[in-house]
């Protein structure tokens, strides 16, 4: 049988929590069609606080000889005086993304059957950010002159090429071929008008392959609007880095929330593995409690699973989810408990007894 490569980066707070209960609702779903070797990287602001490193390079090297990256969350308590300097989220998890070259981060937004959504009449939400991963305001393409002067200046300077943005925006029409063939580019055009621009071109010109796909276009503002208004609108968004970063925690929240929300950071050629994460952080707030919600992370496995060409299994566990999701009273339940749900659930494989 096939053996599949996993490296497992558990965390910060409610981070390993979530991925014990995805990893084992993963091995369970893939039964004996592939066989899973994990190797568990020990990062993050804990690893920070212990040792003081953030990404070493021969782990980063290390990571990169797997065949996918499943990660919890990364990160402390925001403000932690002690955590100022490493910055984790730049110095690892961002690192991962941009050495890894994802650049498609992909975050689907299901409102699944049983779940209530804070909206009182949302549709039928079934749409997918492809968020742009390696580019826009998060290279660190800044500065910062007469720091704690009254003259201080900061700068952060958004970063799009044509190469980025056209691989990005092919990778969503043609999901949307896959889908229901329709994308919706989101950004500021009215304002940022240089980036914008490159965007609304890009768009423009790849559209002309892909003639079955309807094209539309929302400024940000507007688009968090349709969000809460109309979310049974969307069918695929593209966009850039930190505006699909905003809108996916919205999307989140829209659909049941944050604990719901997965997501996949992509090298479509495959030349670097991908990672598959919850779009949420570490929880500081409950971290610890046992009320963390693993489906996010569970889900991620779903989108790893597929990424990895094993479909079936994938199916497995978006279908357990599913059901387990219809299926919950409302009453509270842990972590582990939740994961035990969604393994129970499991459909079992063709061919095992
Ligand atoms: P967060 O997503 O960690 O938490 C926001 C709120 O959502 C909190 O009230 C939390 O309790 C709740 N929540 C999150 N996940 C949940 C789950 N699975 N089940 C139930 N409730 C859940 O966002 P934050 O507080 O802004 O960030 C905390 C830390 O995580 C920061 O250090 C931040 O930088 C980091 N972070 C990391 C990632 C990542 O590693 N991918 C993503 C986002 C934030
Ligand atoms: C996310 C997070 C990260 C991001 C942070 C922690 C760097 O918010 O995965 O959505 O902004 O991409
Ligand atoms: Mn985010």
């Amino acid at each position: 049988t096939r053996t599949i490569r996993l490296a497992v980066i558990g965390g910060d707070g409610i981070g390993p929590e979530v991925v014990a209960e995805a990893l084992s609702v993963l091995t369970a779903a893939v039964g004996d069609e592939a066989s899973i070797e994990t190797t568990a990287f020990s990062l993050g602001a804990a690893r920070y606080l212990a040792t003081g490193d953030v990404l070493p390079d021969d782990e980063l090297a290390a990571i990169a000889q797997h065949d996918a990256i499943l990660l919890g969350a990364v990160g402390g308590t925001p403000g932690d005086p002690r955590l100022k300097d490493a910055n984790i989220e730049r110095g690892l998890l961002l690192k991962l993304r941009f050495a890894l070259d994802h650049y498609v981060n992909l975050r689907p937004t299901v409102l699944w059957p049983g779940v209530e959504s804070p909206l009182r009449d949302p549709g039928d939400v079934d749409f997918v950010v492809v968020r742009e991963g390696t580019e826009g305001p998060y290279v660190g393409n800044g500065g910062a002159l007469r720091v704690g002067t009254p003259a201080e200046i900061a700068t952060e300077v958004s970063v799009n090429t044509a190469y980025g943005v056209e691989r990005v925006v092919r990778y969503a029409f043609a999901k949307a071929g896959e889908r229901r063939n329709r994308l919706t580019l989101v950004h500021k055009t009215n304002v940022l008008t240089f980036a914008g621009s490159l965007w609304k071109r890009t768009v423009d010109a790849v559209a002309a392959e892909f003639p079955d796909v309807a094209v539309d276009y929302l400024h940000v503002d507007a688009a968090t609007i349709f969000l809460v208004t109309d979310p049974a609108r969307f069918d695929v968004v593209v966009t850039d880095n930190l505006f699909g970063d905003i809108l996916t925690d919205l999307a989140g929240a829209i659909s049941g929330g944050i604990g719901l929300a997965a997501s996949g950071n992509i090298n479509p050629s495959g030349a670097f593995p991908s990672m598959f994460e919850p779009v949420h952080g570490s929880a500081p707030d409950i971290a610890g409690t046992g009320k963390a919600d693993p489906t996010a992370a569970i889900l991620s496995t779903a989108l790893l699973l597929d990424h990895l060409g094993l479909p079936e299994a994938a199916g497995r566990v978006t279908a357990a989810v599913t059901a387990d999701l219809a299926a919950r009273s409302g009453a509270p339940r842990t972590t582990a408990e939740t994961g035990a749900a969604v393994r129970a659930a499991l459909p079992v494989p063709q061919g095992a007894s």
